[in-house]
């Protein structure tokens, strides 16, 4: 992989070839939110929080910074007044989902983005997929899925694969950005594992 040299937030960054520019800007200790991002996993694109403005040729686009790779003489700019606006767009819509999320609340904090611009959504999940795609690319188990389309979708335990697979592994709990993932599971584990032995639950 031969060596690329980019500009980032007016620094010269050298990257490695097929790098993306999230990677570029953590290699030279340049911050870039995200919620759907996580180095075990593919990249996944879903949140649009680490969105930045990518410059080649003259002509500037907004990009996923976990996706676009990195190519020679990118100008990238991680905040601008535009990014923020986006990030604060973003933020205000998850924020519906989940208003009492540490991280959420400090990514609002720092994008001044208003908790209540829209209304309260039911589910608490903002479907960034870390549970299902660590699950299924980490773990190889696909326990847990997305489920229902549109503004109902959400993700969901399979509750036959989840009594035998989830009660001594719970490796997903951690990356949850909204603790969603530990409510769903308990859900799950409360109405649909009433035929575990007891001695398994009393593990759950
Ligand atoms: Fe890039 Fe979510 S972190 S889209």
């Amino acid at each position: 992989m031969s060596d690329i040299t980019l500009n980032i937030d007016g620094r010269e960054v050298k990257a490695k070839e097929g790098m993306t520019v999230l990677e570029a800007a953590k290699s030279a200790d340049i911050h870039i939110p995200t919620l759907c991002h996580n180095e075990m996993l593919e990249p996944y694109g879903g949140c649009r929080l680490c969105t930045v403005e990518a410059e080649t040729r003259g002509r500037t686009k907004l990009v996923a910074a976990c996706l676009f790779p990195v190519e020679a003489d990118l100008i990238v700019r991680t905040r601008s007044e535009t990014v923020d606006k986006i990030r604060k767009l973003i933020l205000e819509f998850l924020l519906a989902h989940a208003p009492d999320s540490e991280k959420m609340k400090e990514l609002a904090k720092e994008y001044g983005a208003d908790k209540d611009r829209f209304p309260k959504s039911s589910s608490f999940c903002i479907l960034c997929g870390l549970c299902v795609r660590y699950c299924a690319e980490v773990k190889q188990k696909n326990v847990i899925a997305f489920v229902d389309h549109g503004a109902k979708r959400e993700i969901n335990f399979i509750p036959e694969l989840a009594a035998q697979e989830c009660w001594d592994c719970k490796e997903c709990f951690p990356l949850c950005p909204t603790s969603y993932l530990q409510a769903a599971y308990h859900l799950t584990h409360a109405l649909a594992f009433p035929t575990l032995k007891l001695e398994t639950a009393a593990k759950a």
